[in-house]
């Protein structure tokens, strides 16, 4: 059933280079000024408060509640157009390279597809992997327009969409392939299985969701076992996992796959748990 009777089509995507954001808080600061830095430090590695939406943001109401924390330690989360530009660079350099890695498993599974969609973009670099396996009709959806912006700027070719998993503003059956790359973890429970039914929704019968996600290794194993089996890297990501901010990464690895999808109508297909990376693929039934 749709979730909103009136997405019988798809929506028309904005002209992202066309939109000036509105600045906010950290888009302010002067970081080439000793005070500032030192303030952004401090809310780096000090006390997190709540994210700010600033006044004519597009889609304010399209971003979930629970976004309104700033994972990963970013001050003021993914709304910001200043740290979520340096945020999408250094991801991947923290994660090792491991994200391209990530990506292209997301992308790979999908190859074939007429046309797939990137759930909770960021910066759009899993529809560049589906760009690169020849997919002709990709989309990327996310609540931050900051990111957007970027996403659409590093490939025109794709359409991007504001809006939320959980919502997914297309008509049934739309896609043949739903890409994720570490969103899951990021949603409450609840939500993520909202999320899941909207997934069943808009893919075609037989229509396959690739998502790579971290792997529960890093936090289940001790420093020193992951020291043994995967060198300086082992605990390196141990560190890391416990230094970023991530509220429901713990219920994401306690949740049973197998039953969840089967529960949502899907075929779990392959669940490859690595370090630092899990990959899973699951069939619309
Ligand atoms: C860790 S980033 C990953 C970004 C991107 N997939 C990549 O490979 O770099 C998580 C992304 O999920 C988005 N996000 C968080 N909650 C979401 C939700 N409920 N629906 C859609 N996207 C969401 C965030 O805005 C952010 O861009």
């Amino acid at each position: 059933m749709l979730t909103d009777p009136s997405v019988l089509t798809d929506p028309t995507p904005p002209n992202w280079g066309s939109i000036d954001l509105p600045a906010s808080w950290p888009d302010d600061l002067e970081l080439n000024t000793f005070p500032d830095l030192r303030f952004l430090l401090s809310r780096v590695f000090g006390a997190r408060t709540r994210v700010e939406l600033p006044e004519g943001m597009p889609g304010r109401d399209l971003v979930p509640k629970y976004m309104l924390q700033e994972f990963h330690n970013l001050p003021n989360g993914y709304y910001s157009d200043s740290l979520t530009r340096g945020y999408v660079r250094t991801f991947d350099t923290i994660m090792l390279g491991a994200m391209t890695n990530a990506r292209d498993m997301v992308a790979n599974t999908l190859k074939g597809v007429d046309s797939a969609i990137d759930v909770g973009c960021g910066g759009g670099r899993v529809a560049k992997a589906m760009v690169e396996q020849g997919i002709g009709d990709i989309w990327g959806l996310d609540p931050s327009p900051y990111l957007l912006k970027q996403a659409s700027d590093e490939v025109p070719k794709v359409k991007f969409i504001q809006g939320a998993a959980e919502n997914i503003p297309f008509p049934d059956q739309r896609f043949g392939g739903i890409g994720i790359c570490f969103l899951l973890h990021e949603i409450p429970p609840k939500h993520a299985s909202t999320a899941l039914k909207e997934f069943h929704r808009v893919l075609e019968p037989g229509g396959l969701i690739s998502i790579a996600e971290p792997s529960p290794v890093q936090m289940q194993d001790s420093s020193f076992s992951l020291f043994r089996k995967y060198g300086w890297k082992g605990p390196y990501f141990k560190l890391l996992a416990r230094f970023v901010y991530e509220p429901f990464v713990e219920a994401w690895h306690k949740r049973d796959l197998q039953k969840w999808f089967e529960e949502h109508g899907f075929e779990l297909i392959d669940d490859n748990v690595g370090m630092p990376l899990r990959h899973i693929v699951a069939r619309k039934l």
